[in-house]
C-alpha cells in the first residue's frame, strides 16, 4: 500500500530554543542548519516577539539572515503587527500567531484577552496575506489548560469559527502541556474537521505526559498529514507551570518511517543534528532514538 506523505515541521529555533538558557547566535545557525541538511522541508526557526518576554529570541534578524533558505519553508512565530512587519523584513515564507483557548493561558502569554487577541490576528492576517505570505494560527492550549483544566472541543470550534469567518484557514492544534490522550484527539479532530471542512489541520503537541507519539499517531489515523515536532524533544511554553518539551523529531520520523509513511528528513542526519545539539546544550535530551539508535541497527551477537 503506498501511502500519502506526512509532513514534519521543525519547531527546534522557536520552542525549543525559547525554553533554553542562552544559546549563542552562531550556534544556533549551525543546529538550524543541520536541521535543513537533513532535509527537514518546514521549519519554524525563531519568533520576533517582545525581547522583555522571551529574551533567549532576541536575535531572530540574525538568526533569519544566516540560516540556509534553499528547499525549505522558513517560518517566525510572531504576536503582534510589530512582529509581522519584522518578519516580512526578514522575508519569512510564513508565519505563526498563536492564540489560546485558555483566556487565562492567553492572558499568560500575550497579555490580551482572547478576543483582542482575535483581533489582532486579523489585522496580522490581512498584512501578512497582501505581502504574499501564508498565516497559521496555532491554538495553544487546545486539548486542556494548566490553570482551567480540560474542556469540551466547542471551545476551540468557537474560536476558530471568528478566525475562519474571515478568512484563516490554516491551524495548529496545540497541546501546550500534553494534557491530551488519543482518544479525544481523534474525537476533537472529527469534531472539527465536521465543522470546518476546507480548513487545514496539523497538530503541536508536547510529550509532557509521555504521551506525544500515541497522540500523533491518533492524529494521524483520524486524517492529520502535518505534525510539529523538536530535535531532541526539547522546549515548551515559558508562560505555561509544567511545560516541556516537544516530541522529539527524530523520534516521530522513527515511527513514520518504520510504518513506510513517506516523509521528508533522512533520519540517520536527523540523529546526528539531535545529537549536536545535545552537546551545544550540555545534557542529555530526552530523545529515545538518538540514545537507542534505529530499529533497523543490529548489535554484535
Ligand atoms: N518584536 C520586538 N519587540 C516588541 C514586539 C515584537 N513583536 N512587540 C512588542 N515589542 C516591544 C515593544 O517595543 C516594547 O519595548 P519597549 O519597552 O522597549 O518600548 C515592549 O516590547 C513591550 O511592548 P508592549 O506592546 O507594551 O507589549 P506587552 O508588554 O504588552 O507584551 C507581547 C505583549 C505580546 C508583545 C509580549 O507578551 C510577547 O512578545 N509575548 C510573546 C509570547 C511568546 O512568544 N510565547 C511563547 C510562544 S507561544
Ligand atoms: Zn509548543
Amino acid at each position: 500500500m503506498i501511502h500519502e506523505k506526512v509532513m514534519l515541521t521543525d519547531v527546534t529555533g522557536r520552542d525549543g530554543f525559547q525554553m533554553e538558557d542562552w544559546i549563542e547566535t552562531e550556534e544556533k545557525i549551525i543546529i538550524i542548519n543541520e536541521i535543513i541538511a537533513a532535509g527537514v522541508k518546514r521549519i519554524e526557526a525563531t519568533s520576533f516577539v517582545s525581547p522583555k518576554a522571551v529574551p533567549q529570541l532576541k536575535d531572530a534578524k540574525e538568526v533569519m539572515k544566516h540560516i540556509n533558505r534553499e528547499n525549505v519553508n522558513i517560518i517566525a512565530l510572531i504576536p503582534n503587527v510589530k512582529g509581522a512587519e519584522f518578519a516580512l523584513e526578514s522575508s519569512v515564507d510564513e508565519v505563526n500567531v498563536v492564540v489560546s483557548v485558555s483566556e487565562t493561558h492567553n492572558r499568560k502569554n500575550v497579555k490580551k484577552s482572547v478576543d483582542e487577541s482575535l483581533e489582532g490576528i486579523i489585522e496580522i492576517y490581512r498584512l501578512v496575506e497582501s505581502a504574499g505570505k501564508k498565516v497559521n494560527v496555532g491554538l495553544a492550549t487546545t486539548f486542556g489548560c494548566p490553570f482551567e483544566g480540560i474542556y469540551e472541543v466547542n471551545r476551540v470550534t468557537e474560536v476558530m469559527k471568528k478566525l475562519t469567518a474571515n478568512g484563516l484557514s490554516s491551524f495548529m492544534l496545540a497541546d501546550t502541556t500534553g494534557m491530551a490522550n488519543p482518544l479525544q484527539v481523534s474525537n476533537f479532530i472529527k469534531s472539527l474537521k465536521g465543522a470546518f471542512p476546507s480548513t487545514d489541520l496539523s497538530l503541536h503537541l508536547h510529550n509532557t505526559r509521555g504521551m506525544g507519539l500515541a497522540n500523533i499517531l491518533a492524529g494521524y489515523h483520524s486524517g492529520i498529514r502535518s505534525f510539529d515536532a523538536s530535535l531532541g524533544g526539547i522546549g515548551g511554553c515559558p508562560f505555561a507551570p509544567g511545560a516541556t518539551g516537544n516530541v522529539a523529531l527524530e523520534d516521530v520520523a522513527h515511527m513514520f518511517y518504520q510504518m513506510n509513511i513517506p516523509i521528508d528528513p533522512n533520519l540517520t542526519k536527523l540523529i546526528r543534528a539531535a545529537k549536536k545539539l545535545e552537546e551545544v546544550l550540555g545534557y542529555k535530551l530526552p530523545g529515545q532514538v538518538m540514545k537507542a539508535g534505529l530499529s533497523t541497527d543490529l548489535h554484535q551477537a
